[in-house]
């Protein structure tokens, strides 16, 4: 009597499996996205340990990490920075090579997006192997940006992507595994 249903961000995410390939379990964010209560919760909760941080750009990642990136940026007020699959930025880009849990890939950034002494935060839906992550971090390095923090929706700590990213000192926030 008087329960209150209540909910977290991992009930809203479905899991599919043998996708894109066989053998991986791929965690489907859409469901999570397309709740209003849950995606509220899901920018809430990954704002939540940089309340009173100071970050001068947003980075997502491709392509999830537009859309939580998108959010972000707009509740702190500040500008928001792709960072994409190779070949999609218009303007001079540098580059960066990576592996991924399937596959390899090449990530690129516009060599004007950010300044010098900027904090970034990194946004992106999931930590698998890091590769991803660890790729875009350099990109903001370049820049001479300084990264303050890297955050995720969800954590596959068995691919190790959390231990990568700390190991380069990196500060690191997940939701969910
Ligand atoms: C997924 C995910 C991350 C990355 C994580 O993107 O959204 O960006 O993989 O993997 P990693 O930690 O092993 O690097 P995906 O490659 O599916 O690209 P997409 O978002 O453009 O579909
Ligand atoms: N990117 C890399 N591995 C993934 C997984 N298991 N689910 C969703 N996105 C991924």
């Amino acid at each position: 009597p008087g329960m209150i249903a209540s909910s977290s961000v991992k009930d809203y995410i479905r899991t599919i499996v043998d996708f894109p390939h066989e053998g991986i379990m791929f965690r489907d964010v859409t469901t999570l996205f397309a709740d209003p209560r849950g995606f509220r919760m899901a920018i809430d909760q990954l704002l939540n340990p940089y309340a009173g941080a100071q970050i001068d750009k947003v980075v997502g990642l491709e392509a999830r990490g537009f859309i939580l990136g998108g959010a972000i940026a707009h509740q702190l007020s500040k500008g928001f920075v792709p960072i994409r699959k190779k070949g999609k930025l218009p303007a001079a880009t540098i580059a960066e090579e990576y592996k991924l849990e399937y596959g390899e890939a090449v990530v690129e950034i516009h060599d004007d997006a950010l300044a010098p002494g900027e904090k970034v935060l990194i946004v992106d839906d999931l930590l698998a192997t890091g590769g991803t992550c660890e790729a875009g971090i350099k990109l903001c390095e370049r820049l001479g940006a300084e990264v303050i923090g890297c955050a995720f929706i969800v954590d596959l700590p068995d691919l190790g992507g959390r231990k990568r990213l700390e190991e380069m000192g990196m500060d690191v926030h997940t939701l969910c595994a």
